[in-house]
């Protein structure tokens, strides 16, 4: 999936984001005293990490998908945020926990929390795996985070640069290639 421009460079290994998938289960397990939860994830990234952190959490969980699009293919937001999908049930009363791959500039999760405020969950968190602070230009509040990264832009577990790298187990960083030597060294 790699071209002669770019390459891949492992930040994140697949045991790394299963331990810490673990310690965010328990944590969540024992925030939550208890009844149901609803986690919704946001399509697609976020796929992967709900499968995950649903199944390390002991408690009753139920499972919806929102999709949002706010970027289109480049790798930087295009700042205009749009509903795709909806909820397919109501979340009036629920305890909601909002499942996200990465929280970057903030603007996805802004909007999204505002619209599912207007709804009235009975409460309204965010899990995020990843998060770029040094990025944010909307106020959000994380209340989980696995993992804090600098400003690098990542692909894998869940995350794609143009639809592709979504299926690969580590998070890596894409990064340009350096360019081939003009005359290769003989061999
Ligand atoms: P935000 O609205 O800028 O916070 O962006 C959130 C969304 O942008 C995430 O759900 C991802 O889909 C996408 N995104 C942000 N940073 C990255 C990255 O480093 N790699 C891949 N997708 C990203
Ligand atoms: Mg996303």
């Amino acid at each position: 999936m790699t071209d002669s421009k770019t390459a891949l460079r492992v930040l994140l290994t697949a045991q790394q984001i299963q331990a810490r998938i673990r310690e965010l289960g328990a944590q969540i397990d024992r925030d939550y005293p208890g009844g149901p939860i609803y986690l919704i994830a946001i399509l697609k990234g976020a796929c992967f990490f709900l499968a995950d952190l649903s199944r390390a959490m002991k408690r009753q969980a139920r499972i919806d998908f929102i999709g949002i699009s706010s970027y289109g293919k480049g790798k930087s937001t295009s700042g205009e945020v749009k509903l795709t999908k909806d909820l397919d049930s109501s979340i009036e009363g629920a305890d909601v926990l909002v499942v996200e791959d990465i929280v970057d500039s903030g603007v996805t999760l802004n909007y999204l929390m505002h619209v599912l405020r207007q709804r009235r969950p009975r409460s309204l968190r965010i899990v995020a795996l990843l998060d770029k602070p040094s990025r944010r230009i909307r106020p959000v509040d994380v209340a989980y985070v696995g993992f804090q990264i600098p400003d690098e832009f990542v692909v894998g577990f869940g995350l794609d640069y143009a639809e592709d790298y979504r299926n690969l187990s580590d998070v890596c960083v894409l990064e340009e290639a350096p360019p081939a030597p003009a005359n290769p060294p003989p061999r």
